[in-house]
């Protein structure tokens, strides 16, 4: 595996790539990299011929009271474990390289999107995203972009970037990967202590619970369940930001069941905050 810093450098090694008839598969990440990360290597390396990661902790997505200065940084170990799962190349761009001084463009997904759910706590956080996603493709030129079901929101308003500017790239959405006791897999989860982690089981066993409880019931209004789900959570961690039933895609409010129903939550455990979710397709 090459470790790239440079776009510069970059781009004419994916250009002959590309001229040999390679397919390219790319997966941004912000390392700190666990299965989850590995996942979508793993799916890239099926699909495509070569695969490019980038680490990149992106400062444009971070709010000013958010975890940017503090975000784990273990390039070292995040190369081993890319080598480990045969990545091919790595690229590792500086904060100057991608935002230079005068630096002026950012991508806004409609707050429609970008808004509501986490946007609504972080604000300017998709816009960070699609920003620097944005630029990321236009670097690397994928054939495939790799994201992951756990930030289910990301995942949207990345598919909806990408159809809305007709970039070149297939969007491919994997499923979140869970440590043994279902908790969702995330470089947060560093952050805490082994009681807050038993606390925050909480957040996967409610939402499996509340998935199997809405499939059950199968029609009509769901505010009961979804109080007693709130209420339960409640219990365990210190804060619900926000747990909500939402259409996948468009990401607007349910009150009733539908065929497709994407479960999303938001919980702080101590100064924790974590996401998961769970989707419901018929
Ligand atoms: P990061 O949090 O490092 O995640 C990189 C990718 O890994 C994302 O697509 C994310 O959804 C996926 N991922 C994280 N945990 C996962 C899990 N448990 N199972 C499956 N996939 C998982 O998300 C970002 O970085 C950034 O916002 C980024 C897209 C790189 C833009 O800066």
């Amino acid at each position: 595996m090459k470790l790239i810093r440079d776009p510069g450098k970059l781009q004419p090694i994916l250009e002959k790539e590309r001229a040999r008839g390679k397919t390219v598969g790319f997966v941004p990440t912000m390392g700190a990299l666990h299965e989850g990360h590995l996942s979508l290597v793993h799916a890239s390396n099926r699909e495509n011929d070569v695969t490019v990661v980038s680490i990149f902790v992106n400062p444009a997505q971070f709010g000013k009271n958010e975890d940017y200065a503090k975000y784990p940084r273990v390039l070292a170990e995040d190369t081993k474990k890319l080598r480990a799962v045969k990545a091919d190349y790595l690229f590792c761009p500086s904060v100057a390289v991608m935002y230079p001084e005068g630096y002026a463009t950012f991508v806004d997904v409609s707050p429609r999107l970008a808004n509501v759910l986490c946007g609504r706590f972080r604000p300017g956080h998709f816009r960070g995203v699609a920003t620097v996603v944005a630029k990321l493709l236009n670097i690397i030129g994928p054939c495939r972009l790799y994201l992951g079901a756990k930030d289910f929101q990301q995942a949207t308003v990345i598919s909806q970037l990408v159809r809305d500017l007709d970039l070149p790239t297939r969007v491919r959405v994997m499923p979140t990967v869970r440590e043994k006791d279902r908790l969702a897999m995330s470089s947060r989860n560093r952050y805490l202590s082994p009681h807050e982690r038993r606390r925050a089981l909480a957040i996967s066993r409610v939402l499996f619970a509340f998935k199997r409880d809405l499939l059950r019931e199968k029609r009509g209004g769901f505010a009961g369940l979804k109080a007693r789900a709130i209420r339960e959570l409640q219990k365990n961690v210190d804060r619900v930001q926000y747990f909500e039933v939402v259409e996948p895609g468009t990401l607007v409010p349910l009150k009733k069941h539908q065929k497709n129903m994407a479960v999303l939550t938001a919980c702080f455990v101590g100064k924790t905050r974590l996401i998961d979710n769970v989707i419901i397709r018929a």
